[in-house]
């Protein structure tokens, strides 16, 4: 167990190896300096391994990550460093005292949302985390772009000194719950033992149009400031897989 743990975190990293969340930080970085340049805490729901709280402490942030994987939370706690702490807690449920100028969640964890109830109480627990006019900044799967571009079967191999991986993703796409559930098929080797690590994991991913987006933001006290795709910065269209939404809260729920 505790080898197959070293290599599928070793495996997490070198997956996300080309992902610039330098880059993400930055930009996140000025969407709050636009919205709510006065933020100094941050409430991060979903933070993974830290890596974007990291970033945020050194642009001076202090930041409370809350993380349901304890693994991820743990990975959290050891390497992003001064400013930040982790609760591992269900985002939907979490209570703390503390009020929060910005609440963020990136890389579609709004999206592992899937069950109507579950977002609302999320959106709500939010809005109790945030002082008045705090605001909420997430990205998500655009339904215009899933019914457009049609997602389907890849794969994707990565390797480095230690390891190497395959992940083969099947969508299967409901258009009724417009709910995609990626399943991944991933192996991973390890070059040093020959050891085999054979992984299934299904990520049910719901996409979300904009006025879906504006009914539950108005129905948890929220309204929206602005959407854009996520970095580019250009208009949502079709094309637009990631957008990102930064939502004002106007009322106490
Ligand atoms: C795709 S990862 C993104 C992690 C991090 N935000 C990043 O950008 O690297 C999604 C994360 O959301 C977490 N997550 C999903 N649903 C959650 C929930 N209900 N409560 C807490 N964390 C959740 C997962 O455990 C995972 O770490």
């Amino acid at each position: 167990m505790t080898k197959n743990f070293k290599l599928y975190s070793q495996y997490y990293d070198l997956l996300y190896q080309d992902k610039d969340y330098e880059k993400e930080a930055f930009y996140i970085h000025n969407l709050i300096q636009s919205y709510a340049p006065k933020t100094k805490k941050i409430l991060e729901l979903g933070s993974g391994t830290g890596k974007h709280a990291k970033l945020f402490s050194n642009l001076g942030y202090s930041i409370l990550g809350i993380e349901q994987s304890a693994e991820m939370a743990e990975i959290a706690r050891k390497s992003a460093g001064n400013n930040t702490s982790f609760l591992i807690e269900d985002i939907s449920v979490f209570r703390v005292k503390d009020k929060f100028d910005t609440a963020l969640s990136l890389f579609h964890v709004i999206s592992y949302l899937t069950e109507s109830s579950t977002l609302i109480r999320t959106f709500e627990n939010v809005n109790n985390h945030l002082k008045q006019g705090g605001i909420f900044i997430f990205d998500v799967w655009h339904s215009p772009a899933v019914y457009h571009q049609v997602p389907q079967k890849r794969e994707k191999k990565l390797s480095n000194k230690v390891i190497e991986v395959s992940r083969k993703a099947s969508p299967v796409i409901n258009t009724e719950t417009n709910i995609v559930e990626v399943i991944y098929y991933i192996e991973v080797k390890s070059k040093v033992t020959g050891e085999i690590l054979k992984l299934t994991e299904t990520h049910p991913m719901r996409h979300f149009s904009k006025p879906e987006i504006e009914l539950l933001a108005y129905a948890t006290g929220f309204e929206i400031l602005h959407s854009e795709e996520f970095l580019s910065k250009t208009e949502p269209s079709k094309e637009t897989w990631g957008v990102c939404y930064a939502l004002k809260k106007n009322k106490d729920v």
